[in-house]
């Protein structure tokens, strides 16, 4: 079995991140043959610092290694240094409705968000995407809620792409982790987290022991004084539980028995502590690979020859079939 599953370059990978995708990819490198990218190309389709990318890489190629990834155990490699990802996102737009692009929730999402930089490549995010995950023949791509719009786009793509030249390509599943696909905003519980729309919400996974501190004491809970369960009518309380629940390991009904005659400020006070202890660990192996480089930048490369072997072996078949060759 084949997993593939990626993350763009933009900054500080945050809990939502790593619950809702990484901690996922340390699972699967046991038992499954796994190519993690980071996407860069992805990365340049909203407005970003061009000094700031090659050092934003870096940070990500570190995180996973902090995060838990292992290069004798999985490939993991940055987008652009292979270059087929570019060229079959050409002939799958060439089968590939721009009705079906004008429908994708982040691209209308990030068109408001954007609103000055819509460009082509936004709109054809998904078919990048979709090249990510069919150029390497995978079978399941565990990803957050946001993105399993995207990796159906593929599935269709792949279907489509059989139907027209002959089965070249495997339909890609996608996989959501059971608890824990949308971790959402400290600050607007009903909204995702994420660090570009608003950081006092998001929690970095390097984030500092202090601010840990604040931003859980500064989340927003609901009415009421109960530690309950309840995604609709307390969204903010449900959201702390998930985190807890995903760091402790312990069940969120365990939790709630725990928690039961205890206020908001008590079980706040227990996950600030939770945080604190479970994220000083990526905090000092960091430390300790940022001043690695060398070594970093090595796994990359290898990486890179690894990925690039299966790229070309599909690379060839597409060319055949389209009638290139
Ligand atoms: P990106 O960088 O936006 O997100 C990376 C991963 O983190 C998940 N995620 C979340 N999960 C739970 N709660 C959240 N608040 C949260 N925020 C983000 C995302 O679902 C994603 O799994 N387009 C992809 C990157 C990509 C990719 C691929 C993924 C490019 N090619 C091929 C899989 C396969 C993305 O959104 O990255």
């Amino acid at each position: 079995m084949r997993v593939f599953s990626g993350i763009r370059p933009t900054g500080e990978l945050h809990i939502g991140n790593y619950l809702g995708s990484i901690k996922q990819w340390v699972e699967f490198q046991e038992k499954a043959e796994c190519i993690f990218c980071i996407v860069d190309l992805h990365a340049i389709t909203t407005p970003y610092n061009p000094r700031e990318l090659q050092k934003n890489i870096l940070e990500m190629a570190i995180a996973y290694l902090v995060a838990g990834l292992d290069p004798e155990k999985c490939i993991f490699f940055v987008q652009s240094t292979v270059k087929e990802h570019l060229e079959l996102t050409w002939f799958l737009n060439t089968i590939c409705p721009i009705s079906e692009l004008n429908r994708m929730t982040q691209f209308k999402e990030k068109s408001k968000q954007f609103k000055e930089s819509i460009n082509a490549g936004l709109l054809d995010y998904p078919v990048l995407m979709a090249s990510d995950i069919l150029l390497y023949q995978t079978d399941l791509v565990p990803v957050g809620k946001d993105q399993k719009q995207h990796v159906e786009l593929a599935r269709t793509l792949a279907r489509k792409f059989n139907r027209k030249f002959g089965k070249t390509f495997k339909e890609p599943q996608v996989l959501l982790p059971k608890i824990g696909e949308k971790i959402m905003s400290l600050q607007n519980p009903r909204k995702k987290m994420s660090k570009t729309d608003d950081p006092k919400g998001c929690i970095g996974l390097f984030e500092t022991p202090e601010a840990i501190e604040e931003k859980i004491m500064a989340a927003v809970t609901d009415p009421g004084k109960i530690i309950k369960y309840d995604s609709m009518k307390k969204p903010g309380i449900s959201n702390l539980l998930t985190i807890h629940s995903l760091f402790s390991g312990k069940p969120i009904k365990g939790l709630e028995k725990n928690f039961r005659n205890k206020g908001y400020k008590e079980f706040k006070k227990s996950l600030i502590k939770l945080l604190i202890n479970s994220l000083e660990p990526f905090r000092k192996k960091r430390k300790e690979l940022l001043s690695r480089e060398v070594y970093v930048r090595e796994i990359l490369k290898q990486g890179t020859k690894k990925a690039q072997m299966v790229a070309a072996s599909t690379m060839e078949n597409v060319r055949k079939k389209i009638g290139l060759v």
